[in-house]
């Protein structure tokens, strides 16, 4: 029974030296070098050639390398059947969370205008703080992780999701009331799962329905956002600005505009990227349940898509 590792143009070293760790037995395949692939019950992965999976006969288990599984759910090749399961895991949710509060305060706080007032030899003390509300979009293990730190830290803050939920801790909002909760906010952070619901809500019909002058941070998916609607919303005033980790096509080409517009801040993916050593525990155990055939942990929802 082994596990294979199926993530194409990144070192799998990392990865077998933390499951080994946790598991000196484990019996590990890495492709393209899988040999024996009747052997395989289950694939770990990150964006694996579509269609590849049908060469392992046996499969009983896919787990993402990350929190998303939109580049698994995109290959429609999958059978249904086969369970999916993603990492959760607090080290992922705590850089998460970091990389949103430091979003949060550089617009709140100005950072980036006094660094350029510093170029420039200017003292300007006028409006040293925007007042900021933050609103959420995403409310699961990320979002909610946001949403704690930042009410903690006295923001105000506001949930935005696809479903009902009742009894949410902070003010909430379903997705029939988009327009409300914008007219909440002027800090729009969008940590939502891609899916067909999803995929291109941040676009210029939404820019439009926020407060004038809101900051944008997309960690999500660059599928999120129409890419060629972010300038026109941020010169017609509806944004003042973003800060951006993820993109359409990544790495962001040479010659995407988004690379000399000064009212975008680019990271390149890396607001939160699993840790090999924190999240192979949980893929080990999900290892050892699918052996005992016990339930397992993190399942995603198929039909829902995270
Ligand atoms: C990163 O983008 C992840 O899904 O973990």
């Amino acid at each position: 029974m082994s596990l294979a590792i199926i993530s194409p143009g990144r070192n799998p070293k990392v990865w077998i030296d933390a499951l080994t760790f946790h598991e000196p037995e484990i019996d590990i395949q890495v492709y393209p070098d899988i040999d024996r692939p009747e052997d395989v019950k289950m694939a770990l992965l990150w964006q694996h050639p579509p269609g590849y999976l049908s060469t392992l006969p046996n499969l009983k288990l896919i787990s993402s390398l990350g929190a998303g599984v939109d580049h698994i759910l995109s290959d429609s090749s999958i059978p249904e059947a086969l369970p999916i399961v993603r990492i959760v895991d607090e080290k992922l949710t705590w850089s998460m969370t970091n990389y949103v509060v430091m979003g949060v305060l550089n617009f709140h706080r100005q950072i980036t205008r006094y660094q350029a007032d510093q170029q420039r030899k200017v003292w300007d003390m006028s409006k040293p703080e925007i007042p900021v509300k933050v609103g959420v979009m995403g409310v699961g293990a990320l979002g909610g992780d946001v949403l704690d730190k930042l009410s903690y830290m006295g923001f105000p803050v506001f949930g935005f999701g696809f479903s009902e939920k009742r009894d949410f801790r902070y003010p909430y909002f379903p997705k029939d009331e988009l327009k409300d909760f914008l007219a909440e906010i002027n800090v729009l952070v969008c940590l939502l799962p891609l899916t067909p619901d999803t995929e291109n809500i941040l676009n210029l019909e939404l820019f439009k329905k926020c407060k004038p002058g809101t900051f944008l941070i997309n960690v999500a998916r660059g599928k999120h956002l129409v890419e060629e609607d972010l300038i026109p919303a941020l010169d017609q005033g509806y944004l003042s600005g973003a800060l951006l980790d993820v993109y359409r096509t990544e790495p962001l080409p040479a010659s995407h505009p988004f690379w000399d517009e000064k009212r975008v801040q680019l990271t390149p993916h890396i607001a939160s990227v699993t840790n090999p050593q924190a999240a192979s525990p949980q893929i080990i155990e999900n290892f050892r349940r699918l052996k005992a055939n016990l339930p397992l942990l993190n399942v995603v929802n198929r039909p829902k898509g995270y």
